[in-house]
This record gives C-alpha cells, sequence and structure tokens, in this order.
C-alpha cells in the first residue's frame, strides 16, 4: 500500500525569511464563533490546514454555505442557513475543536448535539468543565453514550469557576455566553492569545467580552450579534516551530507576520540555550553561531504565559544536542512525551520518570525512520530531521497537515532539503 512521507536530508543551517500563516487554534475557535451572527461573517488569515478543512465540512453539513479562498486565506460563512444542531460522529471525532460547535450551537439554536471530539492522542482529554460552563449558564446536559446532548430554552449569565485553567473550555464558555441573557463573570479563565482573538472576533460582531487576556473575563450576553470581518492573529506556535528549526541548524532565519510578546517564554529559553534572538513589530531574527554548541536548561510547560505545551516537543529534538542534561516537566498533556521514541532511535539520550524527561546531549543525531504519533511530534521529528546527519523519513506525515500550513514549501524556502512524497 502507498505511504506518505516527508523526506529530509538535514544538516542544513536555514537561512532567510519566511511568514507564518494564521493561527491554527485561534481559526478552529473562530470558525464555529460564526454560527453566532445574525448576518454573513468574512474570516481573513484562515490557515489552509486539515482541521480547517474539517470544520467547513461540519459548517456545511448544519447547513451554513460556506466558501473558502486557500490561496488568499479568505474565508466566507453564511451561518443564517443553519437548520440543525446535530454534528455528525463521524465529522466529531475528525478534530479536538469540534468541541466548539457545542459552545457556538448553543449559543445560535439553545440546542446542540455533538459527539466527543477527536484530536491529537496526548493523554486523556476530558471537557467536564466545559460541560460545568453550560450547566452554570441554565442548559441540561446529558453526556451519557459519547454524544453530548445540550438544550437551554434560555440561557442565563453566571458565575463560571474553572476547577483548571482550560482554553477550550475558556473559549467555549465565552461562545456561549456571548449570546446569555445577562452577565457571565469566568474565573480563572486561560490568557493564551487565541481567547483573546476570539473575545475581539466576538466584540467586532457588536459582542461584549471584557478582560480576555486576563483570569477573569466578563461577558455582557447579546440577543443579536451582527456579521463581521475580520483577521485572525498569526500562528504562536508555528512562528515557535520555526523559532526552535533556526535555533537547532544554527541557522539565521527571520520571521514575518508574527507578534513577538506571544513568543517571550520561547525567546527566554532560547537565550538561555545560547541563541540569539531579536524582534521589532511583527518581525522576529533568530541566529546562532554554527560553531558553539547549545546549553542544556529545564523546561516546565505551563498555560500562558509560560512555555507552551504545544512547543515542548519541537524544543525538546533541539535539546538533544546540547551539552549537559535539559529537564522537561510536561505537567499539561500526560502522553505528550511519545515522540522521545523516535528521537532515541535517531541517537537523543533520554529517561523519562513520569512527567520528567531527562535529556543527555549527543553529538548528533542520526537520520532514520521515524513515525509522527501526533501534530506536535510531528513538529519535533521534523526539527530533528532538519538537526540530523543524513537522511530521515518522517512517516504518518497526515498529523502535521493537521495544523502546519505549507510546512514543507516553507522549510525549503530557508533552504532545506525537504520533501513530500510517496512511499510505494
Ligand atoms: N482539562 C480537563 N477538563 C476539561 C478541559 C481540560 O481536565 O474540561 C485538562 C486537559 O486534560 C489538560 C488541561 O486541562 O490536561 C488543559 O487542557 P485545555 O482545555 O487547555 O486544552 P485543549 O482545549 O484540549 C488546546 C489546544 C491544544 C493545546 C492546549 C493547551 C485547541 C483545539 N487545542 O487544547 O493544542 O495544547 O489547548 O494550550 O485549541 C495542538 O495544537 O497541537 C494542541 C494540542
Amino acid at each position: 500500500m502507498a505511504r506518505d512521507c516527508m523526506r529530509i536530508i538535514g544538516g542544513t543551517a536555514l537561512s532567510g525569511e519566511v511568514s507564518v500563516s494564521g493561527g491554527k487554534n485561534t481559526s478552529v475557535a473562530a470558525i464555529p464563533a460564526t454560527l453566532l451572527a445574525d448576518g454573513p461573517c468574512v474570516l481573513e488569515n484562515i490557515p489552509d490546514i486539515d482541521d480547517v478543512h474539517a470544520l467547513i465540512d461540519i459548517l456545511r453539513s448544519l447547513g451554513a454555505q460556506v466558501s473558502f479562498d486557500a490561496d488568499r486565506n479568505v474565508m466566507k460563512v453564511d451561518p443564517t442557513t443553519v437548520n440543525t444542531c446535530v454534528v455528525s460522529r463521524e465529522n466529531a471525532q475528525r478534530l479536538r475543536a469540534s468541541y466548539y460547535l457545542m459552545g457556538a450551537l448553543l449559543g445560535r439554536l439553545g440546542e446542540a448535539e455533538v459527539p466527543l471530539p477527536g484530536g491529537c492522542p496526548i493523554g486523556p482529554r476530558p471537557i467536564d468543565q466545559h460541560l460545568k460552563a453550560f450547566r452554570a449558564l441554565g442548559a441540561e446536559v446529558d453526556d451519557e453514550g459519547g454524544v453530548v446532548h445540550m438544550k437551554a430554552p434560555e440561557l442565563m449569565g453566571s458565575l463560571i469557576s474553572f476547577d483548571i485553567v482550560t482554553v477550550g473550555g475558556t473559549i467555549n464558555a465565552i461562545l456561549a455566553a456571548a449570546k446569555a441573557e445577562g452577565v457571565t463573570l469566568i474565573q480563572n479563565a486561560a490568557r493564551e492569545p487565541h481567547v483573546v482573538d476570539v473575545a475581539n472576533l466576538i466584540n467586532s460582531m457588536g459582542g461584549k467580552v471584557r478582560g480576555a487576556g486576563t483570569a477573569m473575563i466578563r461577558i455582557t450576553g447579546q440577543r443579536h450579534l451582527r456579521g463581521t470581518n475580520y483577521a485572525v492573529i498569526p500562528d504562536q506556535i508555528e512562528t515557535g516551530t520555526m523559532m526552535i528549526a533556526a535555533a537547532a541548524t544554527h541557522g539565521d532565519v527571520t520571521i514575518h507576520n508574527c507578534i513577538p510578546v506571544h513568543m517571550e517564554s520561547l525567546t527566554a529559553k532560547l537565550l538561555e540555550v545560547g541563541v540569539r534572538v531579536s524582534a521589532e513589530d511583527d518581525v522576529i531574527r533568530v541566529w546562532d553561531n554554527p560553531r558553539q554548541a547549545h546549553r542544556a536548561v529545564k523546561v516546565t510547560t505551563q498555560a500562558y504565559p509560560g512555555f507552551p505545551t504545544d512547543l515542548q516537543q519541537p524544543f525538546s529534538a533541539l535539546l538533544t544536542t546540547a551539552s549537559g542534561v535539559s529537564k522537561i516537566e510536561e505537567t499539561i498533556f500526560e502522553q505528550r512525551f511519545r515522540h522521545l521514541d523516535e528521537l532515541v532511535r535517531m541517537g537523543a539520550r533520554v529517561d523519562v520518570r513520569d512527567s520528567v524527561a531527562s535529556i543527555e546531549g549527543v553529538p548528533r543525531l542520526i537520520g532514520t525512520s521515524v513515525t509522527v504519533t501526533d501534530l506536535r511530534a510531528g513538529a519535533g521529528l521534523l526539527v530533528a530531521g532538519l538537526m540530523a546527519e543524513g537522511e530521515t523519513v518522517i512517516l504518518e506525515p497526515h498529523f502535521i497537515d493537521r495544523g502546519y500550513d505549507h510546512v514543507v514549501e516553507k522549510l525549503s524556502g530557508l533552504g532545506a532539503r525537504i520533501s513530500r512524497e510517496v512511499l510505494e
């Protein structure tokens, strides 16, 4: 059977300029959010990735009219023709972010039937906090049999106090509360850039979401939200992946269309490793002395503004050749170390105890055949392949297609020897 792969001949220092696409995790929330509007919406800067295409199919299955110009990254959604609140199991399981249909449909129709979401296998990913938020807003919620049924003839503003910081839960609560009667307060809210972006999108529809970006968000629900034209923010994780790839290959890369302030936790770690980073307006440059070894560091993943779990995997690839022993503590997802087994096959020296990985730097990685297990594991293997001596064949690259827009073309543009191929 034919299998897709990415083939990399490693060892080239990346150099040149690259432009970052629109944010995946903001787009996958913004697209369902258009369902809250009473008129057509235009979203700009939407990346051409599989998760976006899955959402287009879901919105169409609900009766919305959707067009996507992937060359211009512009999506148009007319939600006025939505005629059902039921998402199929097959569609829901195509991506994690299908859970945003819960908040969006509840807000639009007062009713939703959405199976539990799919997404990357990175550990148990419950949605109890999302359901707690919907219940607080007055919805009757029944999640028997893997399908969440919700009904709320009228959503009522309320206090939602999250037991943990959850990005998806915070955004889902905003989506439903935007159309609830009265005021909702979200306590212990996630502060990620995409939470702020979704709040700005809803505000551009005439919504009233205040305090996004802090731990306390206040939403005054609106009976009507109008259609809007909104450009989503650049992808924080693609920016970080490019920064890490530049550093890991001892290159010199200038990254355009990014938001440097979103990258501060990574920038701090790159500086500790010994890499140089500068930033101005929407541009970041990462460059490195080819003869100087990187230094081992300690990293703990945290909610924003801490070090993002989504960058842990590509960053750990860089650390495989840093001199000394690096420690990575993964506090968000239990199974986000699966890429390390593949890095070991490339010569990395790794010891995992519970949620802490110790990585002892080796002089070099050696290319071999490796398999992607989830999206950011894929980013880790891309970085490792670029660093390694010889040829790396990355199997199951479809995980990477979920979230990286034209990554092969972008890395090729920086001088990487990378191609997408079909293995017979
Ligand atoms: N959690 C619960 N109950 C809930 C919700 C979350 O226990 O109801 C736990 C999770 O299991 C996890 C922690 O809380 O341990 C944080 O989860 P969160 O809800 O913040 O994550 P998520 O919404 O499932 C989003 C991104 C992830 C990203 C995380 C953390 C989307 C579609 N996904 O996931 O992105 O890693 O936030 O920043 O926005 C990726 O892009 O590769 C990716 C996995």
